[in-house]
């Protein structure tokens, strides 16, 4: 028990199975899913390989703690913290909400889409 905050983080797959948890501030996306037994994708744990990867949905407007109202890079700033640089990530896909959960500690109440499938949205076809 730390007594580090906690924020209400909902998690949702793509095949419509949805879990929200409270994670800590002091622990990641990760480690609180797995923490209650949720598993999610990961790798490297470290910010390089990108398994991990969530894309933020949507930040709770009632959150007292949300200071980033638009999407993008602003709301994943302002909703998580970076315990180290997110190697994995391009700029371009931060400021299309992806985010790295292995790595990110929640700073509001949030939904972030999750499962295998969010990866791969980054890897897409690279030709067309
Ligand atoms: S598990 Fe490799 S970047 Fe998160």
């Amino acid at each position: 028990m730390t007594g580090a905050p906690s924020h209400d983080v909902r998690l949702e797959w793509p095949d419509g199975r949805t879990r929200s948890m409270d994670i800590r501030e002091d622990e990641t996306v990760l480690e609180g899913a797995d923490r209650v037994d949720v598993a999610l994708p990961f790798g490297c744990r470290t910010g390089a390989c990108g398994t991990c990867t969530g894309r933020l949905l949507e930040v709770d407007e009632s959150d007292p703690a949300d200071a980033g109202r638009d999407s993008g890079a602003g709301a994943v700033e302002a909703a998580f913290a970076y315990r180290r640089r997110p190697r994995a990530l391009k700029d371009r896909h931060r400021d299309d909400g992806y985010v790295l959960l292995c790595i990110a500690s929640p700073r509001v109440d949030c939904r972030i889409a999750v499962g295998s499938s969010v990866h791969a949205e980054l890897v897409e076809n690279p030709w067309k």
